[in-house]
């Protein structure tokens, strides 16, 4: 890794030259470059991994069935020629399947021996009416959106931070959410125990993602592992206005027509998952920052603040330690700064 120094001014100096504007269909070279997407089978999860893909990464689609993840592979490689993509079983509401995906990704999934980022966008968007929770008791919306992503970067942080290198810092990308803002939301009864409703699963669970994506970078600087945590949010992306994809993206005529009245305020999931992967692969980015769309429901990525609360230091420590609590898993930061040579 470089000095700090240096790196510093290295990333000036690729601010300085980065172009304002950003492209999904231009993003820096990515050859080389290995990406592991969650929910990787539709929405914003598959067009990400398509941008990725074009880009000359080669990606890892997870997805929790084996049937929609065969139907992406199969878009995604006639879509974009020379695609390297490969797919992995991964659901992340159940532990064990988590657990038993990242040992093949840290076994060297079809030899490739490095990970350079991760996003962590898999995630339940029309919550269920009434409070469901998983096999192990966890409430599900919190269990799929934030803790099974804090299991699951846990146990691929050293495979990340053995991928580091003099030019790049491999990262952690969180899928935050526009909702947050709305309202103050501070998740003091996490799994909605006392009391369940389903918007608010949804942005609580939202919250914690935040709190979380910010709170491991501060972590993760602390303990000296080279790997960056992002947080990013897509706006308001919606299927009616997104490209047909078979086996992917195939809304009705009813629904096309009535996410289109919502155009003025709304983008394609294709749009939306340009601000997350410019927050996965965009070398002037570091870790902390917060991003989205410039119009905050739509428009090109840019950097901007997260809400209050989940920024606020005591909300983010809170919230690590009842996930911990909750998932029984601690970081291996010790592990992971020893691993990259710390
Ligand atoms: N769209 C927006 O405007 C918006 C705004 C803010 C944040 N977000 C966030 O962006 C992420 C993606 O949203 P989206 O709009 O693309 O939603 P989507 O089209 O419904 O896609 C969700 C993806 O997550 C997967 N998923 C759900 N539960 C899973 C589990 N237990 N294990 C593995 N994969 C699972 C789904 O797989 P299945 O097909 O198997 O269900 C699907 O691939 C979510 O985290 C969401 O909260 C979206």
């Amino acid at each position: 890794m470089l000095p700090k120094a240096c790196r510093s001014a290295y990333l000036r100096l690729v601010t300085e030259h980065a172009p304002r504007s950003w492209d999904p269909a231009r993003l820096p070279d990515q050859t080389g470059r290995t990406y592991l997407i969650t929910g990787a089978n539709a929405g914003l999860g598959y067009f990400a991994s398509e941008q990725l893909a074009r880009a000359g990464a080669h990606v890892i689609l997870s997805g929790r069935s084996p049937n929609k993840l065969a139907a992406a592979h199969d878009a995604l490689e006639a879509r974009v020629p020379d695609a390297s993509v490969q797919t992995l079983l991964l659901d992340v509401s159940n532990t064990g399947s988590i657990r038993a995906a990242a040992a093949s990704v840290r076994g060297g999934l079809f030899k490739r021996q490095r990970l350079d980022g991760v996003l962590l966008n898999a995630g339940i968007v029309h919550t269920p009416r009434q409070r469901e929770t998983t096999r192990d008791g966890r409430e599900l919306v919190l269990a799929t959106n934030a803790l099974g992503h804090f299991v699951l970067a846990a146990e691929l942080l050293t495979t990340l931070s053995k991928s580091a290198s003099r030019t790049w810092t491999p990262r952690m990308v969180w899928l935050g959410s526009m909702s947050t803002r709305m309202g103050a939301y501070d998740p003091v009864d996490i799994q909605l125990e006392r009391g369940y409703h389903a918007y608010r699963a949804y942005v609580q669970s939202k919250v914690v993602v935040q709190a979380l994506g910010i709170e491991a970078d501060v972590r993760l600087r602390d303990a000296g592992v080279p790997v960056e945590s992002v947080v990013a949010h897509p706006g308001y992306s919606i299927g009616g206005r997104t490209p047909r994809v078979q086996g992917v993206n195939e809304p009705s005529a009813w629904k096309r027509f009535k996410d289109g009245l919502q155009a003025p305020i709304a983008q394609s999931k294709e749009r939306g998952a340009a601000s997350l992967v410019r927050a996965l692969v965009d070398p002037a980015i570091t870790g902390g920052e917060y991003w989205g769309p410039r119009l905050i429901t739509r428009g090109e990525p840019t950097r901007q603040q997260p809400s209050r609360t989940s920024s606020d230091p005591e909300v983010r420590q809170r919230i690590w330690e009842t996930c911990e609590r909750l998932s029984g898993m601690e970081w291996p930061f010790a592990r992971a700064a020893r691993v990259a040579g710390r």
